[in-house]
């Protein structure tokens, strides 16, 4: 049976037919805020119910609890809050018990949010909670900086998703995906969050899980990312090619998280698992610094933090150490099954890797699959 959604009821704020079309044409009366690719995401989540059990964007009870005690104001875990930024110049304009249509920069309207609260917040608190740090280095926290002084909270009404378009096969929402796994006869899937393009130990780590459930979702991440990661339709590509040649057809789905990427390690992957299990999925696997970067993270503070929470979610999280081609046991292996020095380990760093791409050599077939490789030197050619 596909999992229970977060909170106990899967959300649909999304106005379809007829209504939807009565909705935006009254938009046309409202007063109106411009939002980012970010806030787009978050609105088209909360909408078709992958942040359920939100409604809206967070006020001020549920952004205080959530940032200092991982929970909503009613107890519910979250890890990561999911508000609406404005400026206070733009705050001044709207007045609570307003209805506001929320437009892209491409002056689209995609949804509309009833102001409940506009509260002011701490930016460095935020930064500390919810990512470990204050340094405007870290790419999470510098969004946090670079945000509008006041939230606006409230429920969204969602009457339009962001184009995806280019991803239109992989694309399904989480009503969906748990339709789909009822089909497929699945009891027990498992969710994979990815932001990179698939390698070796991605794929080692996905099939060992894969031995012990009926599915896996693979579900990369295609939202905003920071600049030198990997574009979303190269990766697309790499998943492609390596489900065709390396996966069993009947035991894995490809399907998009259009969410944007935080960074935010620990707290991060609390909600990407919430995310999955809203999904549908009963497991998720979190490995070594999962949505970590620099070093902002110990390798296994996430699977730490997310494994006090693990009964609680009802998910059983699937952690994984650090896995790595052996050159003598011949496979891809961990610490726990390998006996053998670093030495014989084949370990390459994301930069090495990007230069390698980039002047068209393909990293060692015991870290990417040699047709991994070529999608992704191909791609990273033509940008
Ligand atoms: S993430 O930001 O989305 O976590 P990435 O796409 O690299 O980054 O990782 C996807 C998942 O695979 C995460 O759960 C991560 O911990 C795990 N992972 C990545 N590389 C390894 C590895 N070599 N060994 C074990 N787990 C790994």
């Amino acid at each position: 049976m596909v999992n229970q959604p977060h909170g106990g009821k899967l959300i649909c704020r999304e106005l379809t037919g007829k209504l939807r079309d009565e909705a935006t044409r009254n938009a046309e009366k409202l007063p109106s805020l411009s939002v980012n690719s970010w806030v787009l995401s978050d609105l088209e989540l909360i909408g078709v119910g992958g942040f359920s059990p939100l409604i809206g964007f967070m006020g001020q009870a549920d952004y205080e609890n959530v940032v200092e005690y991982t929970r909503l104001a009613d107890g519910t875990i979250w890890s990561i809050p999911i508000t609406l930024p404005a400026s206070e110049e733009q705050a001044q304009k709207f007045n609570v018990g307003d209805q506001i249509a929320l437009k892209g920069k491409d002056g689209i309207l995609y949804g509309i949010i009833t102001l409940e609260e506009k509260y002011a917040y701490d930016k460095k608190k935020e930064a500390f909670h919810i990512y470990g740090t204050t340094d405007a280095a870290h790419p999470g926290v510098k969004k946090v900086y670079e945000k509008g002084n006041i939230y606006l909270g409230g429920p969204i009404t969602l009457l339009q998703r962001p184009d995806h378009s280019q991803f239109a096969a992989y694309y399904m929402d989480p009503a969906e995906t748990r339709q789909m796994f009822t089909d497929l006869g699945w009891q027990t899937i498992v969710g994979f969050q990815t932001r990179n393009p698939v390698h070796r130990a991605h794929e080692y780590i996905q099939k060992t899980a894969l031995e012990a459930v009926d599915g896996l979702l693979l579900n990369p991440l295609v939202g905003e990312t920071k600049s030198d990661d990997i574009p979303a339709d190269v990766r697309m590509k790499s998943y492609e090619v390596i489900l065709k040649n390396y996966y069993v057809e009947d035991r894995v789905r490809l399907v998009i998280y259009p969410a944007a990427m935080r960074y935010a390690g620990p707290k991060e992957a609390i909600l990407h698992a919430i995310v999955r299990k809203n999904y549908g999925c009963t497991h998720f696997i979190v490995g070594r610094d999962h949505a970590g970067v620099g070093d902002y993270y110990g390798t296994f503070d996430a699977q730490m933090l997310i494994g006090q929470y693990e009964e609680e979610l009802g998910m059983q999280i699937f952690k994984f150490e650090h896995a790595f081609y052996c050159i003598v046991c011949e496979n891809m292996a961990s610490g726990k099954t390998c006996p053998h020095g670093k030495e014989n380990h084949v370990h390459l760093s994301g930069t090495k890797v990007r230069e390698m791409l980039r002047d068209g050599k393909r990293p060692p077939k015991e870290f990417s699959r040699p047709e991994v490789a070529d999608v992704l030197i191909k791609g990273m050619q033509e940008k």
